[in-house]
């Protein structure tokens, strides 16, 4: 299902830009009834969301409720208790269920980072309320729809989702249940980037928000083998949770045992921890379709050349 179907576009949106005074916005707000409102900067970009309480704590704690002498303030400069969390219009209808348990609109943007309307709650809940019916993705179906996703919005991934996925990875199977993963989530993205960048293949990956690095503890695991089947496990459980969670991720491999070196170093891995790979990952801004044409000659039944 795709965001535009639960689209309000930009023309029917009540909206604010970033020069308008308290008067403007209120009266804005009283005609279209809305006690909260997007604020657009000039070139359209989303800045964030005014509400009636914002305003009412303005008036009361800096213009010691004179309305009159808070009517000529420009709106912007109020503070906000809490934005709206935009989401891009290539996010799964996921995104938006999540996000609409908190907030009442969604503002959903361009990949230009454009504001191009919102979606509500009231939208979404009667969609869903009208067709019961909705085929919901099935966990077989949803390792079928998994693809590398190497493009994000900014937006940072909530710690809970963070702790889901690191999880899964530990639920990953292990031989001899040895269990000797251990995995690091970088939230930060300067440090994340820095990290990829010095990977030949992870250049490629753009602006990720934030990364998971895999390491397999030797003293635990001591066959190198078994240990990176362990780590490949637990990568591939990751990234099976992260689109089950309507986020996208991509592998990225540590063959290059200098880069490996540098993030254990960065990462200030004890020495018995080893790298076996890095997860780059973010709420999606990119969609890839699943793979039509996985190649069935590879599938062998009790061996190569035998009858079925
Ligand atoms: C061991 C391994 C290492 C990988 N390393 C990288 C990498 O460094 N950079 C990257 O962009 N993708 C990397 N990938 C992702 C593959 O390129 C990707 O899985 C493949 O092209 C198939 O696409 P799909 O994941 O969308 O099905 C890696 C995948 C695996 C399994």
């Amino acid at each position: 299902m795709n965001i535009i179907h639960f689209l309000k576009p930009k023309s029917e949106v009540a909206y604010i830009i970033d020069d308008f005074t308290v008067r403007q916005t209120l009266e804005k707000m009283h005609v279209h009834r809305y006690s909260a409102i997007p604020i657009l900067s000039q070139k359209g970009e989303y800045l964030g969301t005014i509400t009636e309480g914002d305003i009412l704590w303005f008036i009361k704690d800096y213009a010691f409720l004179n309305l009159k002498k808070a009517e000529d303030f420009p709106v912007i400069s109020i503070p906000r208790k809490i934005d709206n969390r935009p989401v891009y219009i290539t996010a799964h209808v996921e995104e938006l269920y999540r996000l609409s348990l908190d907030q009442n609109f969604i503002p959903v943007l361009d990949d230009r980072s454009m504001f191009i309307g919102i979606v509500t709650r009231k939208d979404l809940l009667t969609f869903f309320q009208e067709k019961p019916t909705t085929k919901e993705e099935t966990p077989y179906d949803s390792i079928l729809s998994r693809r590398s996703i190497r493009k994000w919005s900014n937006f940072p991934v909530e710690k809970d989702l963070i702790k889901k996925i690191m999880i899964a990875g530990l639920a990953a199977p292990t031989a001899h249940n040895r269990q000797p993963i251990h995995i690091v989530s970088i939230a930060d993205s300067a440090l994340s980037n820095q990290l990829l960048d010095n990977n030949e293949y992870g250049k490629k990956i753009k602006d990720a928000p934030q990364s998971f690095a895999v390491f397999g503890d030797i003293n635990i695991e001591n066959d190198t083998f078994l240990l990176n089947n362990d780590a490949s496990a637990t990568i591939e459980n990751m990234l099976l949770a992260i689109h089950a969670l309507g986020l996208g991720g991509v592998w990225v491999g540590a063959a290059n045992s200098e880069w490996r070196h540098l993030v254990e170093e960065k990462l200030k891995a004890p020495a018995n921890m080893k790298l076996f790979g890095m997860i780059a990952y973010g709420y999606p801004n990119e969609k890839k379709s699943p793979h039509l044409l996985l190649d069935s000659d590879k599938i062998h039944i009790n061996g190569w050349n035998r009858k079925k």
